[in-house]
């Protein structure tokens, strides 16, 4: 049996359309649209890259956008009064700081400082708490969680009542994914297992599952007998296991790898997220889905 592909490269591209044209009827209606800041502190080659593609994503979409780049030299106090400007800014309902920050900066400051109704990494305690509550309470969902949802409600997996296992317990995917998977509600309303570098026999765990979710960032970390056959397998993981030359550009790229054993996962699984192309792409569009949410919430509209 070969899998069927559940793509993100295609998937985000039904949600851009579906945000382009809410945010040209906002902005018709009510005259306002999306604004997006991006703070990113120091030179680091991927937050660049990331940074970058946040940005233009936020402009092709018609949304405000503001890329606000900082040297590494600047001080804690100087970058929480930069949030703060951004916190009083009208125009904009979204903050988002570039991580990792410099080590001279305390990171958790700077991600507590963001007001949680602009906060659309979905970072701040505040909304860290809400996304526990579930329900009406969730403002914004950390983004790559979100995306992985997203994968799973639009590629038809039932996940109602099914066994799901993260692999991972990360803040930023293992543990928000696995809160908003036992949440009741769609793509969700299911029984969750979290596994991870002390769990003793994870083999035995994963093969329970209806859902696989790996975010170990371990590269081939999951082998293809792990798998339930028929099983959704979500490979979160983005590891650069070396370097090629882009037959597109002839530039040099990394070469990725994911959590997941793809070739011969692919042949057990029901349905399968390939690396590159899966979770990735859906990141970036979950936040400029959580920047137009801040807004209709500001309108009350939401
Ligand atoms: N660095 C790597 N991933 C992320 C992310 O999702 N949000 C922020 N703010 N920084 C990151």
């Amino acid at each position: 049996m070969t899998a069927k592909l559940i793509l993100g490269t295609e998937i985000q591209k039904l949600i851009f359309e579906e945000i382009k044209s809410e945010v040209a009827q906002i902005k018709e209606k009510h005259g306002v649209v999306p604004g997006l800041v991006t703070i990113l502190v120091g030179q680091n080659p991927a937050s660049i890259s990331y940074v970058t593609s946040k940005i233009e994503t936020a402009h092709k979409l018609g949304f405000k956008e503001v890329q606000d780049s900082q040297p590494v030299t600047i001080t804690e106090k100087e970058l929480l009064a930069l949030i703060d400007k951004y916190n009083k800014d009208d125009s904009i309902n979204g903050i988002l700081v570039q991580l990792p920050l410099p080590k001279h900066v305390d990171e958790k400051k700077v991600l507590n400082a963001i007001d949680p109704d602009k906060d659309v990494d979905g970072f701040h305690p505040v909304n860290v708490g809400r996304l526990m509550i579930g329900g009406s309470e969730v403002k914004f969902p950390p983004c790559t969680p979100a995306g992985i949802q997203e994968l799973i409600v639009r590629s038809g997996v039932d996940t109602n009542g099914a066994e799901v296992v993260v692999v991972g317990r990360s803040n930023i995917v293992g543990k928000p994914i696995a809160n908003m998977m036992l949440q009741k509600g769609k793509g969700a309303n299911s029984t969750v297992t979290i596994v991870h570098t002390a769990t003793k026999d994870l083999a035995s765990h994963c093969k329970r599952a209806d859902v696989l979710i790996v975010a170990a960032g371990v590269p081939g970390l999951v082998k293809p007998e792990w798998i339930k056959p028929g099983a959704c397998v979500i490979d979160v993981g983005v590891n650069r296991v070396g370097e090629k030359i882009s037959e597109k550009t002839g530039k040099k790229i990394a070469i990725l790898r994911g959590d997941v054993d793809f070739d011969a996962a692919k042949e057990i699984a029901g349905s399968i997220t390939p690396v590159p192309g899966g979770v990735g792409p859906m990141t970036i569009i979950m936040l400029m889905k959580n920047t137009l949410k801040s807004l209709k919430f500001k309108l009350g509209i939401a």
